[in-house]
Formats: C-alpha cells, sequence, structure tokens
C-alpha cells in the first residue's frame, strides 16, 4: 500500500490509485473538483482540469515538489507523496482561471435552465468562480435541438467533457454522436439528427454535468428542488429497476439512476425505467431519497467555508482556516 497525504491528512491506498480516488478515500474538503472524470466510465478524465493540484512532495524516494499543477484524476499516487488541494492559493487560482475558461460560451442561464440545483458547474462557479467576467468577444451560440425522442442538447452549455460520448461508447452497442471539429468550434453532434434512441441513451442525461443534455419530458415541469426525491425500484428485465422518483404529490415528474456523493450514477438505468414508467403503480416505493450533496436541492445546505478567503486582498491564510475547522 501507498502513504498519501491531502492536505495535511494521511491515507493509504492500492499502487495505482489517482490522487482525486485517494482524497475521495478522505472525503469532504480533501476533495478536488471533477468535471469530466467519472470513475464507471472506462478512460474519462484529464479533460477539464479543474481538479488540478499541487504535488508538495513526489514521494517518499524523491521528495521533490512537481513542477507544475496536476490533473489530479489521472495522476497516480507515488509512495510518501504530499499534496495540496485547498492548501494551495496556486491551485485555487489555477481553478478560478479555468472555471472562467469553462464559463467563457456557457450562457449564465440558470434561472430557466432543468440542470439549476443539480449542476456541477454551477456549483464550481460558486465555490471557485470569478464574480465578473473579462470577455469581451462574441460568444459561440447554438439553438437546442432534439437528438432523440427524449433527449435535447443545449450545445451553448456543453463543456466537452466527453463523459456522454463515453456513455454511448461503453453501454450502447453503436455510438451515434461524438465531437465534431477542434479547438473553438467544438460541438456534440449526431451523424443524423434525432438519431440517439439507444435502450441505455437516457443515462447520457446522468453524467452530463452542465445542462447541455436534459430530459424532454421533464423540461420545465418544475424547479428541481421544489419535487420530492423518492428511492424506488421495479422488476425490470433490461436493468436494475433501482432508480430515483421525483415527484410533486403523486405525480412522477422524472425518474433518474441513484447518484452518489460525486454525483455518479451507483448504476445505469435504462430507457424504460427511466422515460415510460411514470405511473406510481409501476414502482415499488423503498422510502424517501436524502440529498447529501452540497447542492441547492439540500436547500440551505449549500456549504463553502473557503469561499470568502478566495477573493483577492484576503489576507487570511487557508491554512488557518483550516486549522480553525479541525479545531471546530
Ligand atoms: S453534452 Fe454534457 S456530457 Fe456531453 S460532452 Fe457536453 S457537457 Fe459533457
Ligand atoms: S476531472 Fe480531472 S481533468 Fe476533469
Amino acid at each position: 500500500m501507498f502513504k498519501v497525504t491531502i492536505d495535511g491528512v494521511q491515507t493509504e491506498v492500492e499502487p495505482g490509485t489517482s490522487i482525486l480516488q485517494a482524497a475521495r478515500k478522505i472525503g469532504g474538503h480533501h476533495v478536488p473538483p471533477a468535471m469530466c472524470y467519472y470513475s464507471k466510465l472506462k478512460g474519462s478524465g484529464g479533460k477539464c482540469r479543474v481538479c488540478l493540484v499541487r504535488v508538495a512532495a513526489g514521494s517518499e524516494k524523491d521528495p521533490r515538489p512537481m513542477p507544475k499543477l496536476v490533473a489530479s484524476c489521472v495522476t497516480p499516487v507515488q509512495d510518501g507523496m504530499v499534496v495540496e488541494n485547498l492548501l494551495s492559493q496556486e491551485v485555487l487560482e489555477a481553478r478560478r482561471g479555468v472555471v472562467e475558461f469553462l464559463l467563457l460560451n456557457h450562457p449564465l442561464d440558470c434561472p430557466i435552465c432543468d440542470q439549476a440545483g443539480e449542476c456541477h458547474l454551477q456549483d464550481l462557479g460558486f465555490e471557485h468562480g470569478r464574480e465578473g467576467t473579462r470577455y469581451q468577444e462574441g460568444r459561440r451560440t447554438f439553438k437546442p435541438i432534439d437528438i432523440g425522442p427524449y433527449i435535447k442538447l443545449h450545445m451553448t452549455r456543453c463543456i466537452l467533457c466527453y463523459r456522454c460520448t463515453m456513455v454511448a461508447d461503453q453501454l450502447t452497442p453503436n455510438r451515434v454522436h461524438g465531437i465534431m471539429w477542434r479547438g473553438e468550434v467544438s460541438e456534440i453532434s449526431t451523424y443524423i439528427e434525432n438519431s440517439i434512441d439507444n435502450e441505455f441513451s437516457g443515462n447520457m442525461i446522468d453524467v452530463c454535468p452542465v445542462g447541455a443534455l436534459t430530459d424532454n419530458t421533464f423540461r420545465f415541469k418544475s424547479r428541481v428542488w421544489f419535487t420530492k426525491p423518492f428511492d424506488a425500484h421495479r422488476e425490470c428485465p433490461t436493468c436494475s429497476g433501482k432508480v430515483v422518483l421525483w415527484n410533486h404529490g403523486n405525480e412522477i415528474y422524472r425518474v433518474t439512476g441513484r447518484k452518489d456523493t460525486y454525483g455518479e450514477l451507483e448504476e445505469f438505468i435504462c430507457n424504460t425505467c427511466r422515460f415510460e414508467k411514470k405511473e406510481m403503480g409501476d414502482w415499488v416505493i423503498e422510502g424517501p431519497r436524502t440529498i447529501n450533496r452540497h447542492s441547492v436541492i439540500g436547500q440551505n445546505h449549500y456549504d463553502a467555508p473557503y469561499q470568502g478567503l478566495l477573493k483577492p486582498g484576503n489576507k487570511r491564510s487557508l491554512m488557518a482556516a483550516k486549522t480553525e475547522e479541525v479545531q471546530n
């Protein structure tokens, strides 16, 4: 086992574990944010750079710091590695820069976006974003389009994380969409519009960290925090049938997979469960779903103890804040 220290807390992990996974083993504020990495999708990570951390000591054998910040989701730990996440001002500054880049073309349309309340970019902007934008050039704009009967694509909101293409590659027999072109003109596109209709395609909606892919059967029905989530299951011949029902009274507004603390699906579900079973009689209710994530869905649970410290001019050190947190 390798020993690794993240923001002063030590843990032991198997060789080959990434820094991000080691941080998840510790949990809490030690975990860097992740917009493209998804532990259930092979090959994910390394695209968005929000998970940057500083390696203050490479290993026990070679304790020199790494010369640049590294993406924690794709960097394996070494024995004796010392990593700084929230304790490094350089990391926080870099993350602010990454968020600013991610928001260059992203519309601030949270008030009308179905993803609001469970959007990772919204959380990231709150925790690491700047208050204003310095971007003055023209922004990319696209019209929302249907890519299949159940999925609406808002390309303006896409951050090109590649998760949806990985779902298509790894869960469906034929991928019919992908990222076209390079650089500033890159976009998600289908070979033939309206062609995504595979039985597991709905999982793209759940893995999309922003509101680029939304559920056509739920659009504009309700803000997500006005719905009540319940764990429920059914006998399904295609998937595990374990889902979350998002209800308004006795009406099922939306069905999604169950997500863990990091917003990742515990299991992928089929389109029949997701889109076609909207009667209470279709499901066995297990009980209310607790939303652990520090998101708007768990109202008043927004928790960003370091927010004030990220503002320029604030002289209080992050180490002091961390010490206070540990003492309290
Ligand atoms: S549509 Fe969503 S999941 Fe797909 S690349 Fe864009 S942001 Fe990622
Ligand atoms: S989560 Fe590591 S680069 Fe995107």
